[in-house]
């Protein structure tokens, strides 16, 4: 049997920890207040986020909410917010979700000041973040002491499958969605079972809240009957809980709980395929607008390749300071002819399609089989670097991608993988981890 105390002890804050960021969000609340005291603000400092409910884990980062009477404007609200921030956080950069906040490294710890306003219910939100204070309120009566290990546990085992955080680097699950499915399943064991056993989508809610949904997550937020709470989580996240759930249940292991996925690479072996990695430099925007403009990018490759008949059969990428982004193709030189395939003969587009297909690049036909006419074309370009140089030069790889299309290096490998660390992300993808 697998000792989930030693677990949970192992990834929860200690002690001096649990004190020390007490102290940090303690002073930092009271500079608030006394900000807003000399200047007349009417707003009030609160701990929100898994720091303020006993649901966080090691190193877990600290969610300060500045709460504005709603008599304010937005733009008011938002400009007094970011002054307070600053003045609070001195080494604090602006970040900009759906909704502009200050957030800073505070003795290695992240702290995020964001200023929302004050609600009492759902309908009178202004901005996305308005709920979260609610969602700390909700969840003070809902958890119980025994529950906040148990959303540890859940997080912690979402955490080594890479698939925790809702953020779009990640479409996994939240921190609320995880303490919302705790309280609806009651333990990690219990939500585990019940999800691994799960068809379809992963609904929580009243059918009258749930039913104008369509994402395989649906958990209707009880602060507010409208929204959504797992709208972020892909179906992918969803179905690596789904596996994981039987597997860990089939035989229990702590190697199912960590902070991160281990990189266990597998063998770096020559796999009878060709390699492409494009390199550029990361333009300085946030995670949020990045992650989605890559991953948009290799569709649109992956799209226009197979477009000239060539076949990416796998794709990864990794954006640090650089970004990388890997294909692999079952070959990269294609036959210099090219089936053309007509219409049947019986068309009134046939006619059309011989004087069309009627140039020097015809090598032979046309031609008919059974109902259908057909050419063989050649193909000029049957050579995937011509073919990349130019689905790269006409693709629309994203606002910020396209900007820097004259700075990409493009390199082709056959048989091992270079020493980069897309490589590590290709060779390491894993799921259960
Ligand atoms: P965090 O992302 O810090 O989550 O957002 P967390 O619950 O504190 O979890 P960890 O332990 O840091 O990972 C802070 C709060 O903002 C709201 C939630 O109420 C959350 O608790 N929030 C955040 C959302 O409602 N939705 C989101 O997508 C993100
Ligand atoms: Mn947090």
């Amino acid at each position: 049997m697998i000792d989930l105390k030693k677990v949970i002890a192992g990834y929860s804050p200690d002690t001096a920890e649990i004190e020390s960021v007490r102290k940090l969000s303690d002073d930092l609340m009271s500079k608030i207040r006394e900000y807003c005291r000399i200047h007349g603000i009417n707003a009030d400092p609160l701990l929100v986020g898994s720091s303020s409910r006993g649901t966080s884990l090691r190193g877990a980062d600290i969610d300060i909410f500045i709460r504005f009477k709603r008599s304010y404007g937005i733009r008011e609200m938002e400009k007094l917010g970011l002054e307070i921030g600053h003045y609070v956080l001195m080494e604090g950069v602006e970040k900009y979700a759906e909704h502009p906040y200050v957030s800073s490294n505070e003795f290695g710890r992240k702290v995020d000041v964001v200023p929302c306003f004050m609600i009492d219910n759902a309908t009178e939100r202004i901005t996305a973040v308005d709920r979260t204070p609610l969602h700390s309120e909700y969840l003070k009566t809902h958890l119980t002491d025994q529950q906040k290990d148990e959303v540890k546990l859940l997080k912690l085992f979402m955490r080594k499958q890479g698939i925790y955080g809702s953020e779009l680097k990640t479409n996994g699950f939240s921190g609320y969605v995880t303490e919302l499915l705790i309280v609806n399943y009651g333990s990690f064991l219990s939500a585990i079972t019940h999800i691994s056993n799960l068809k379809g989508k992963l609904v929580i809610g009243e059918p009258e809240a749930t039913g104008k949904f369509a994402s395989p997550v649906i958990i209707i937020d009880p602060t507010d009957q409208q929204r959504n709470a797992g709208a972020a989580v892909s179906l992918t996240a969803l179905s690596i809980l789904k596996l994981c759930g039987k597997t860990f249940l089939r035989e229990p292991s702590e190697s199912y709980f960590g902070m991160e996925p281990d990189k266990k690479p597998s063998k770096n072996v020559d796999r009878g395929t060709i390699f492409y990695i494009i390199r550029l430099k990361r333009p300085e925007i946030v995670d949020d607008i990045i992650f989605p403009q890559v991953q948009k990018m290799i569709s649109s490759i992956t799209r226009a390749s197979k477009e000239y008949s060539f076949n990416i059969i796998n794709s990864e990428y990794s954006v640090e300071d650089e970004i990388q982004v890997l294909l692999e193709l079952e070959t990269d030189i294609l036959p210099e002819v090219k089936l053309h395939s007509g219409p049947p003969v019986e068309s009134d587009n046939v006619i059309p399609f011989l004087e069309k297909n009627s140039g020097n690049d015809v090598m032979r036909g046309p031609y008919v089989i059974d109902g259908r006419i057909y050419v063989e074309l050649k193909n000029s370009m049957n050579v995937y670097d011509q073919a990349l140089a130019k689905i790269l030069e006409n693709a629309d790889l994203g606002k910020h991608i396209n900007k820097m299309k004259g700075e990409f290096k493009i390199q082709r490998y056959k048989g091992k993988l270079p020493d980069l660390k897309v490589s590590i992300n290709f060779l390491s993808k894993r799921n259960p981890n």
